[in-house]
């Protein structure tokens, strides 16, 4: 390991004050995000001011994920593209961590040596002190740990949220699902439920803070609380997050279609609160290949799970995972997909070519399917769903929808979200970020829609 002076952190010239400042770049879930902002709530309470120009940060940290080679080739072929700026300012400390670190353990090193910090998923809460070993100049710092220490309860960090309207909690980590295909459990490790009381201050203090959405996270949402001593579920978490003041609108992910229980169904529709989004990966429309990823549902148990949420949420939109050209994938199993998309009409579906993951059991199958097949079985799964979200938006268009602005527009405007997580762009400006309004649907792509605020907007 190379031990050197570390030089001139915020070295800006004379005359500047030296506010030290730190860049975080985030790939991968909701879960990087939320862990994104754990790293920026330690960074802040070390008195860093975030900046969101790198060139001008004297600590970059890149949380990277690993769940596809794409991913993985993103990860790698954005610390090249740091290394110049490493150049230009020797000073720079430049820190990887995420679910590639615990991937690729010292691997990540030998590939890209100029990195200066290495941490890990369950370690996140120790970057003050690995921060200030790199700051001391013993570079490269490396501490990834296996596993959370399971004696010591996860620590409540401090957040800088990503945003002031929307707040991502984490209810779950981990996950003990070991679907053939997926690198998650081997980098999450096993499920571990954060307590109630926990997850609702947490809730408690976003509230205070503004906040009017809530999303519970976690690979797996739905086996929320069987680890807890006394034992807990997600029916009852969402009742009491639902008690929340200044919450007013509830939503989870990701559910497991294995373990999305009637009760669960019934417990969302009960709750005004609990917004009418359902997002259930299915992964796949054939039974064969479904007992091959080890889903431990059949395509019928999916399809009456799906007509249960339909039953009691006539409204709800409901989205999905789809993974194409999974090892012994044939054209008639893939057509049994394309009909379940066909029948089902989800609102939005995210699709992925199969990417072997080295040491998962998928990875090893013989009957890999070529690259070619997997491309062309894409594009027409795209194409039809395409289709298919551009006709449900259509529907939309006329009718009037409850919107949470969120956020200015990139091109102007406002944006925000119906209670289905549909996209609505509207006239307007910064004063409607976290007003609930009426909005009538004028226009619809397969994405996005475009509304008008339904109802003249108080002032
Ligand atoms: N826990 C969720 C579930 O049970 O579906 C999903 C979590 S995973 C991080 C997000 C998505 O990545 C999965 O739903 C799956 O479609 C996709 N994915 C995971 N491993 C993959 C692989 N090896 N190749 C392609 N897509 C993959
Ligand atoms: Fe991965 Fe399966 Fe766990 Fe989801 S449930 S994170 S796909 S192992
Ligand atoms: Fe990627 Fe890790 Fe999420 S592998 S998808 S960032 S849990």
């Amino acid at each position: 390991m190379l031990c050197s002076a570390a030089e001139g952190i915020g070295d800006r010239g004379a005359g500047e004050t030296a506010v030290e400042r730190f860049h975080i770049i985030t790939q991968g879930c909701q879960m990087n995000v939320r862990d994104s902002e754990a790293m920026a709530g330690l960074l802040v309470q070390l008195g860093y001011a975030p900046t969101d120009d790198p060139a001008d940060a004297d600590i970059i940290l890149l949380n990277t994920c690993t769940v596809r080679e794409g991913a993985e080739e993103r990860a790698y072929g954005r610390l090249g593209e740091l290394r110049a700026l490493k150049r230009r300012r020797p000073g720079l400390i430049l820190g990887v961590a995420g679910c590639l670190v615990q991937q690729e353990r010292e691997r990540v090193l030998e590939r890209v040596p100029w990195l200066d910090l290495v941490f890990g998923v369950h370690n996140i809460h120790r970057l003050p002190e690995l921060l200030a070993q790199a700051r001391d100049g013993c570079v490269p710092v490396y501490e990834v740990w296996d596993r959370a220490d399971r004696d010591r309860p996860l620590p409540a960090l401090p957040a800088l949220r990503s945003s002031a309207v929307r707040g991502f909690v984490n209810i779950i980590h981990g996950c003990n699902k070991f679907c053939t295909f997926c690198i998650v459990p081997y980098v999450r490790g096993r499920e571990r439920s954060v307590p109630p009381d926990a997850v609702v201050a947490e809730v408690r203090q976003l509230a205070a803070q503004g906040c009017r959405e809530v999303t519970l996270l976690g690979q797996n949402v739905d086996s929320y609380g069987h680890d807890l001593v006394p034992r807990c579920d997600l029916a009852h978490l969402l009742g009491r997050v639902h008690d929340v003041e200044g919450i007013v609108r509830i939503r989870f992910t990701t559910s497991h279609p294995r373990d999305m229980t009637r009760a669960l169904i019934r417990a969302v529709a009960a709750l005004p609160k609990a917004c009418e989004h359902i997002h259930l990966p299915v992964q796949a429309g054939d039974d064969g290949i479904l007992k091959r990823m080890h889903r431990a549902y059949t395509v019928a148990q999916y399809r009456a799970t799906i007509d249960a949420i339909r039953e009691a949420m006539p409204e709800a939109s409901i989205t999905t995972d789809i993974i194409v050209g999974f090892p012994g994938e044939t054209d008639e199993a893939f057509e049994r997909t394309l009909r379940l998309v066909e029948d089902v009409r989800f609102d939005a579906v995210n699709t992925a070519m199969y990417s072997p993951r080295t040491g998962t059991p998928a990875a090893t199958y013989p009957d890999q399917v070529p690259d070619e097949t997997k491309r062309r079985r894409l594009q027409s799964l795209n194409r039809m769903q395409e289709r298919i979200a551009g006709e449900l938006n259509q529907r939309l268009v006329g009718t009037v929808q409850e919107v949470l602005v969120e956020e200015a527009g990139r091109k102007g405007g406002v944006l925000g979200r119906t209670r289905t997580n549909k996209v609505v762009t509207l006239d307007g400006g910064s004063e409607l970020i976290g007003r609930v309004l009426p909005v009538e649907i004028v226009q619809a792509g397969s994405w996005v829609l475009r509304g008008r605020a339904a109802a003249p907007v108080p002032a």
